[in-house]
């Protein structure tokens, strides 16, 4: 069941001011080169122009990299689609792309990374990431419960390499987990959108069919698109239907037979994309196959604190290593370095490092080269390390 998340009328003055910023467009271009130049930034010293016109609409900055919260949508118990409205510098994205999506949380910005859920080619240029409400999850729960229209995120431009091919193949399988399907979505809405004729195999796997998001929306495309065809695979006990159970190469042998010779994604949790990768790999059509998985790789975690000492060059903060991972101690220090997917994929986190020794988590190998950059949500100390920070 969906339900719309919206304003209370007892937002009085807060659902007011949303309602007038969401009429506001973007900031008009002669203005901004009129402020944009030395002496008007001089004379708004220490702020800074941007800080007043943001005071007049949250997405009139100089910089840009901000978005419009526009519609919030709970698609399912845990999931919800935000839809955002971004600024003059947004330059688009490609399905299959996500964005670092940042936001205040008691003072700090934090940020995580989201693909987007939306078509390339909405008339309106909004775009849509759905949010997945993590057990615990700080910006994950924020975002599900707090956000409302008139708000304005952090958005960095779209990143990503596993995007939907161009030219458009005549066949592709799309095959998603969980949140896996919001990239998945947002190529098969884009293709809808172009009309495009090929076939196109979307194979979903979820707990129960509630947990699907977009699923009348999915069910309607598949109507509209003459050689799509969306199957939902249930994997919670005691599920009925057609296909059920975690992913076996029989679903695909079934729906494709030649899917081996067939452009296809995969994105989901790892377990999911494990296996799939596998059957693609032993039976030899990796080529034709981008993974991208949702959930952290195996770390391996230092069994004792560290030995040695930390020290945040910049903030001139020093602390004796506790063996966690240095993102992970620089914010205990009330510092709040950039993150995203915390899990070493979007290299949001990547600090220089002056000198000192690391050893990163996801492979055991350990650099004590001086000067280079290191992913800090999957790196610990080995002994002393200083960090630019
Ligand atoms: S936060 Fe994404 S790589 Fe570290």
């Amino acid at each position: 069941m969906s339900t719309d998340v919206r304003p209370s009328p007892a937002g009085g003055l807060r659902a007011r001011r949303a309602r007038l910023t969401a009429r506001v467009g973007p900031l008009p271009g002669s203005v901004r080169r009129l402020l944009d130049n030395r002496l008007v930034e001089g004379l708004t010293t220490p702020h800074g122009v941007s800080r007043y016109l943001e005071a007049v609409h949250p997405l009139w900055t100089l910089e840009g990299g901000r978005a419009l919260v526009t519609e919030v949508y709970r698609e399912t118990p845990d999931m919800t689609t935000i839809t955002l409205r971004p600024d003059q510098s947004w330059q688009g994205f490609v399905a299959g792309q996500h964005v670092r999506i940042g936001v205040q949380i008691d003072g700090a910005l934090r940020t995580r990374t989201y693909s987007v859920s939306s078509s390339q080619h909405r008339a309106d240029g909004h775009l849509t990431i759905t949010v997945k409400r993590k057990e615990g999850g700080l910006v994950s729960g924020h975002l599900a419960s707090e956000v409302r229209p008139g708000q304005a995120l952090a958005c960095s431009p779209a990143t990503g390499d596993v995007v939907l091919p161009d030219p458009r193949p005549d066949r592709l399988v799309l095959i998603s987990g969980g949140s896996g399907i919001t990239p998945m979505a947002s190529m098969l809405r884009t293709l809808a959108d172009e009309g495009h004729r090929g076939r196109v195999t979307f194979l979903h796997y979820a707990r129960t069919r509630a947990d699907v998001a977009f699923a009348a929306d999915l069910e309607r495309i598949a109507e509209r698109m003459p050689h799509a065809q969306v199957v939902i695979v249930t994997t919670g006990p005691g599920e009925r239907g057609p296909l059920t159970g975690r992913f076996v190469p029989a679903h695909l042998h079934n729906l494709v037979p030649d899917h081996l010779e067939v452009p296809t994604f995969a994105c989901g949790p790892t377990g999911l994309v494990d296996a799939v990768e596998a059957h693609y790999e032993t039976l030899g059509g990796v080529e034709q196959l981008q993974v991208e998985r949702f959930t952290p790789p195996v770390l391996q975690t230092s069994a004792e604190p560290g030995d040695g000492t930390i020290r945040f060059a910049t903030s001139g903060i020093e602390r004796s290593d506790d063996g966690r991972s240095l993102l992970e101690q620089a914010e205990d220090e009330g510092l709040a370095p950039e993150s995203g997917c915390r899990m070493g994929i979007c290299r949001t986190c990547t600090q220089h490092k002056v000198a000192g020794g690391t050893v990163d988590l996801r492979n055991g190998r350990r650099s004590d080269a001086p000067e280079e950059q290191v992913q800090i949500c999957v790196s610990v100390a080995a002994g002393d390390v200083i960090l630019d920070l």
